[in-house]
């Protein structure tokens, strides 16, 4: 099949890449005064996409690397300390000082087959070793960095995973290795709400420590623009589809991204789309998740499933009225935001405010939506 400028499970690159452009003059900007810049936003929004768009940029333009490893990947810091010093030895091995100098900086470094790493038998050491061996790694790229004039920047993706991973106060050690590292840039991102709140308030480890964006939705008319045009370069006529796929997917880029694939992927036999066509992928879209949905809706206690209809109907900003409880069988208005905290917890709803909550997924909310709709069948 064609290649389709629309990837929804990679990260955004090339011609699948648009907009960002102030988030990507921070990071570049940041990375150049080697600054500890942290981009934080909702899932599938398309913040590792802007990191590494970011890296692109300063290694054309400015002889710079990002080097990036997504601590969520990881069940210990020794992997993600192995996944950084590969990505580093790719981008560096060039500049012939490295592993030389590489050595000097790290005990427990190994050489081989070519590839450079630390010892798999660290594994079986304490999580407080894990924790030293990946500010180690840290240490010797700061230290790089101090030796070549290009930026060099750690991207650290879902970095508040460091509390998982390390052992305790893990991540005041990182705090004071970023404090240290002067001429080493770094990119932190995250989606963890809750936990970065916590981590950047004044009690957190990252208090005052790092410059911060919100990452958040590219412009309705931009992104819709820009799904245009990819149909166009392919000579397919598709009138009003990239603002179709903006209004039943919400505002989160990859849902966007994801209803656009399969639009496009629909739009390639027939030679062009419109509105039905969006529609009818969005229904295919849904039937693909089924088994997952279902695997998440049953898991979820009655009061649960209770508060994601009432949602799902549009009651998100009154779940505690009476009409509405009475109707979705919520028993008081105490079980009603109980459920709710908990489904917020569990990332299948986003709160807005005091008492008003929206799902996450456009796509889990209208499976949802269909439940009751077949019931009222
Ligand atoms: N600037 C962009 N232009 C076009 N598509 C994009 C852009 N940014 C992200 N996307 C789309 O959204 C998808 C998700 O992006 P990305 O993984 O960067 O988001 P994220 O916020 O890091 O998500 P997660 O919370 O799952 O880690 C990408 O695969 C891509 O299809
Ligand atoms: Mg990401």
């Amino acid at each position: 099949m064609k290649e389709t400028p629309f990837n929804p499970s990679g990260f955004a690159m090339d011609e699948g890449f648009t907009d960002r452009v102030d988030e990507l003059k921070w990071l570049v900007g940041g990375a150049r005064r080697h600054a500890k810049l942290l981009a934080y936003g909702p899932r599938r929004m398309g913040k590792s996409s802007c990191l590494l768009r970011a890296g692109e940029i300063l290694k054309r333009e400015h002889d710079g690397h990002v080097l990036y490893v997504d601590l969520s990947r990881y069940s210990n810091l020794v992997d993600a300390a192995n996944a950084l010093l590969k990505e580093a030895d790719a981008a560096l091995h060039g500049w012939s000082r490295w592993r030389n100098f590489l050595i000097q900086a790290m005990k427990g470094v190994t050489f081989r087959a070519g590839t450079i790493s630390v010892g798999l038998e660290m594994k079986d050491r304490d999580k407080s070793d894990h924790v030293t061996v990946f500010l180690e790694v840290l240490d010797s790229l700061n230290t790089a960095a101090s030796k070549r004039k290009g930026p060099l920047v750690v991207a650290i993706d879902e970095f508040q995973d460091i509390i998982r991973l390390g052992a305790d106060r893990a991540e005041w050690a990182l705090r004071s290795a970023l404090q240290g590292h002067r001429s080493l840039g770094y990119f932190l991102a995250g989606s963890e709400a809750h936990l970065i709140e916590k981590m950047t308030s004044a009690q957190g480890a990252f208090f005052e420590l790092l410059e911060t964006k919100a990452i958040g939705p590219i412009a309705r008319e931009e992104m819709a623009r820009w799904i245009d045009t990819q149909f166009a370069r392919e000579r397919l006529k598709a009138a009003g589809v990239g603002a179709a796929c903006c209004e039943y997917a919400g505002d989160r880029t990859r849902d966007i991204v994801d209803l656009a694939r399969r639009t496009y992927e629909r739009a390639l036999s027939k030679r062009s789309a419109d509105r039905t066509t969006v529609e009818a992928a969005l229904e295919e879209l849904i039937a693909d998740k089924e088994d997952p949905f279902f695997r998440i809706w049953s898991s979820l206690p009655t009061a649960q499933q209770a508060v994601l209809q009432a949602i799902a109907a549009e009651h998100g900003r009154e779940l505690g009225a009476t009409a509405v409880r009475r109707r979705f069988g919520i028993k008081s208005t105490g079980e009603s935001s109980h459920a709710a905290n908990a489904l917020v917890e569990k990332g299948h709803l986003q709160r807005l405010g005091r008492g008003a909550f929206v799902f996450d997924s456009p796509f889990f909310k209208r499976w949802v939506k269909g439940l009751s709709a077949a019931d009222a069948a």
